[in-house]
């Protein structure tokens, strides 16, 4: 991937209604995503912010055949944990089961049904120095997959992050060759999407917002 192109320039999108609409997708068309497409949004992830401006982050693309063969699996495992973990008995939802839940459930099977097939993933990795605790550094790397997550919302692309590399974390590290001293905060599907983008549900600010004591409401409901 070389750099970019002076004036390579992303698609206009209002940023609210790009934050109000990146809600995950997970089909993808197997159309290829191109690197400049990619760059485009890796170079948004290099403008957010970190602590002391360290900027200790790397990001790496993933297309080859041998990481797709470590995350399949991988994923598929992450899926039975996570199914085990919500205590859903069935593996999969009943073909006239039209509830939210159930599509979700589909959405996500489909993901982990054919995750050798995503086009591209990329993982957001951070180098810890140990000063400060590792949940406020590892903050640190958040922001970049945000940036990330919004630009490719701005070029029309579907993702969804994961953690669930973490079920073949090692394989991963070795085919990839990461250095011991960096963590891998996620791992980002990402393509061109069959379903739309659309309004996120979130819960509502009143509910989650205080002013100057944790239970005095910001706003009322
Ligand atoms: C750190 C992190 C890990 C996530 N892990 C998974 C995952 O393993 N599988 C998955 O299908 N979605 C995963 N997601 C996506 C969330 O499920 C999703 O963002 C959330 O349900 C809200 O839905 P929305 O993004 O469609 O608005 C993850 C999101 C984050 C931020």
């Amino acid at each position: 991937m070389s750099d970019l192109e002076p004036g390579s320039a992303a698609p206009a999108i209002e940023l609210r209604e790009a934050m109000r609409t990146a809600r995950s997708l997970r089909r993808f068309r197997p159309d290829p995503v191109s690197d400049e497409v990619l760059a485009r949004c890796l170079e948004a992830a290099t403008w957010a912010p970190s602590g002391s401006n360290a900027q200790s982050w790397r990001f790496v693309v993933l297309r080859s055949p041998e990481v797709r063969a470590v995350l399949g699996p991988a994923f598929r495992e992450g899926w039975d944990w996570v199914r085990t973990i919500y205590g859903q008995a069935d593996e999969r939802p009943a073909p006239d089961d039209d509830s939210r839940e159930a599509r979700l459930t589909r959405t996500m099977l489909h993901l982990v049904d054919n995750f050798e097939s995503v086009p591209v993933y990329v993982l957001f990795c951070y180098r810890l120095t140990g000063f400060v605790p590792e949940f406020i550094e590892g903050g640190s790397i958040y922001p970049a997959m945000q940036n990330f997550l919004l630009a490719a919302r701005a070029e029309g692309l579907g993702t969804v992050p994961s953690t669930w590399f973490t079920f073949a974390e090692e394989k991963l590290r070795a085919v990839v060759g990461i250095p011991d001293e960096w963590r891998i905060a996620s791992l980002v599907s990402v393509g061109w999407p069959v379903g739309k983008h659309g309004p996120v549900r979130r819960r509502p600010l009143h509910k989650v917002a205080a002013l100057d004591t944790w239970d005095n409401p910001l706003l009322n409901g």
